[in-house]
């Protein structure tokens, strides 16, 4: 049955203590990272891992600057540790493609014990188009990520040969939207007026009015739903990696919400979108946590070993999949964790990349 090991982990725990409660599942493991931001919560995932002797870290992220600067700041910390920065762009293929053949290359690091999908973009104001043709929040979030893990999954697989069952991980970091939203199947390049959408894709309203929007049904493209859609699409993920490599390789994937942290995600967010995000603070609908402890989740998910294969609990497909505050979480949504939905999501991502992935 899949728990914690520590129940008193919480949304004040930090990063470094998770990472030195479970410090064996970290020693000479190779770790990668994407969106390693000085400033967000991959720096303090980062951080986290570098402090219990990984073989070697793997700095994915699309600007070297900030990933240099990051390497520095540990490397002052943590010598020993090999940093290895990768360029990916996540929001473009091409650029995702050879950030993988440049990992995939590198013979003198054959395995990938564990990835951390945690880079992301929110709040684009208006609907804005990756190189590719998609919404660039879910084309960031959860196409590139798709893409880039099954690119670099033959050395996923190579590590799980040698590791016990169930400790060869991937984890998405996803949000609370996967509580809220809905994904938007039948128009993912909002051609639609969204009260035109059918009733169960129809996104809700009032969150979205609380974000700042005043006429959310007259819209097709909201931002919060465009980021919604790659959130909800990162839990599903998980449930299509579980159910397609947990019992033939022993790969296990989990989203984690990381909790409220004020970083520069929402650094593009218009004024509105601001406005409202101050308001929601203010009134206490969330507060804010510290950058380690918005990583502890992240870690919480790749290294406690009593995590198990999701299951079927209370009437809810995969309970196990989503955690937040270090815990396992059962407040995602049916469509958010059912596998149908991630097999169908699994086909949609197949087609945008245009490969199929088997393994
Ligand atoms: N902060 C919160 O309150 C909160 C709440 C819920 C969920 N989350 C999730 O937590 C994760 C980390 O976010 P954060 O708050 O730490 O935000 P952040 O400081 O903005 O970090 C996001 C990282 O993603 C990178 N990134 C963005 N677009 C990219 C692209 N196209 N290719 C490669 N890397 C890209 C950024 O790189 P650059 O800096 O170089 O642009 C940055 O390193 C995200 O998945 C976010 O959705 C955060």
């Amino acid at each position: 049955m899949t728990a914690t090991t520590h129940p008193e982990f919480n949304d004040k725990t930090e990063a470094l203590e998770v990472a030195k409660a479970f410090a064996e599942g970290v020693h000479g493991k190779t770790v990668l990272v994407t969106g390693v931001n000085p400033k967000g919560i991959g720096f303090a995932t980062c951080q986290a891992f570098a402090s219990q002797s990984p073989a070697h870290l793997i700095l994915a992220s699309r600007t070297l600057s900030k990933t240099q600067e990051t390497i520095d700041t540990l490397k002052a910390q943590y010598p020993d540790v090999d940093y290895r920065p990768l360029i990916l762009n996540l929001s473009s293929q091409k650029s995702v493609r050879e950030a993988a053949a440049e990992f995939l290359s590198w013979s003198d690091v054959p395995t990938l014990d564990i990835v951390v999908n945690n880079a992301a973009v929110m709040n684009i104001p208006e609907l804005t188009l990756s190189e590719d043709g998609i919404e660039i929040q879910f084309a960031t979030n959860h196409v590139g990520h798709f893409l880039f893990t099954s690119l670099v999954m033959p050395k996923i697989i190579k590590a799980a040969e040698r590791n016990p069952k169930g400790l060869t991980r991937v984890i998405n970091v996803t949000s609370l939207s996967p509580t809220m939203g809905v994904f938007r199947w039948s128009d993912i390049h909002y051609q639609k007026k969204n009260k035109d959408l059918p009733e169960e894709e129809r996104p809700p309203f009032d969150i979205h009015r609380a974000w700042g929007e005043v006429d959310p049904e007259e819209n097709s493209y909201l931002p919060l739903e465009g980021y919604n859609q790659g959130k909800i699409g990162n839990v599903l993920f998980s449930v299509a990696l579980n159910n397609k490599l947990y019992e033939k390789y022993g790969i296990l994937s989990m989203a984690v919400h990381p909790g409220m942290i004020p970083t520069e995600l929402s650094r593009e967010a218009a004024p509105r979108t601001w406005d409202a995000i101050k308001r929601m603070a203010e009134s206490s609908r969330f507060s804010y946590r510290t950058q380690g402890a918005g990583a502890s989740t992240s870690l919480t998910a790749a290294l406690d070993p009593k995590l198990a294969m999701p299951e079927s609990r209370d009437g809810k497909e995969n309970y196990g999949v989503y955690l937040m505050d270090c815990q396992i979480s059962d407040k995602a949504l049916p469509g958010s964790v059912s596998s149908e939905k991630a097999e169908r999501l699994w086909k949609l991502s197949e087609e945008l990349v245009k490969e199929k992935f088997d393994w």
